[in-house]
């Protein structure tokens, strides 16, 4: 056990948001791996895949409603704003040490704190996330489900065409995304460290 300061970092809201979440995209992504690969693809029936894909979206829109909630309601939502006067600088620095200086043991350049828990490409990677990609896959998802109700929305926005084609490529965003977030998660000062803050709230500073 080592004799760090524990630091309260992830609140429970941000937490139960967090995993709910990560349950629904894991679910989506293979529910829409299922549906949109039926033809070579036999892991549950068609049927079946797309229920459980409209539930799993859902709860990920329910659940982002809990997100939007706490930070808005709290004003922390400012933790997800970059400063653009010290980008540039930080976000060099962040790439030298993920490309580089983390293999030779070097510390992180950015101070987790709970007033800036974020280093600068988090930042920027999570606000496009939270704020374009996720708003857009939810909201062409409610749109493919129900295509007549929505058919004028759709229609506006360029056809059904145009909403598929945004939801399968954030779809493959969010594949990807579930592959490198975890990889990144596993760089804490142990390989467990950040998972088990998602988990508890507390982040050992180093
Ligand atoms: C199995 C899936 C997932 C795992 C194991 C996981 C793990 C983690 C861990 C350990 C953290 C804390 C370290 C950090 O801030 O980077 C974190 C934070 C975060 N993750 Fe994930 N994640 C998963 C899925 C997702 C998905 C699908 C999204 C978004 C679509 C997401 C968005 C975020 C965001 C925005 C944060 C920062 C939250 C905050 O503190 O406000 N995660 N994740």
């Amino acid at each position: 056990m080592s004799h760090e300061k524990l630091i309260y970092i992830h609140p429970a809201p941000v937490r139960v948001w967090h995993w709910l979440n990560a349950a629904g995209i894991v679910l989506l992504v293979a529910t829409g791996f299922q549906i949109r690969y039926a033809e070579i693809l036999n892991l549950m029936p068609l049927k079946d895949s797309v229920s459980l894909h409209n539930f799993a979206g859902f709860g990920v829109i329910a659940a982002y409603f809990l997100w939007l909630f706490y930070y808005l309601s709290t004003g922390k939502i400012i933790i997800y704003f970059p400063d653009p006067s010290t980008f540039v600088a930080k976000a060099v620095k962040q790439v030298k040490f993920y490309g580089y200086g983390i293999f030779r043991g070097e510390p992180n350049p950015h101070v987790m704190t709970p007033e800036n828990k974020f280093n600068v490409l988090q930042q920027k990677a999570y606000l496009g996330i939270m704020f374009v990609l996720l708003p857009a896959q939810m909201i062409s998802g409610v749109f493919l489900w129900k295509v007549k109700g929505y058919s004028d929305y759709i229609h506006l926005l360029g056809g059904i065409r145009i909403i598929d084609t945004i939801h399968v490529l954030f779809f493959f965003f969010f594949a990807s995304f579930l592959v490198v977030h975890c990889y990144l998660a596993t760089l804490g000062h142990t390989p467990l460290a950040h998972f088990k803050a998602m988990l508890t709230g507390y982040e050992e500073h180093h």
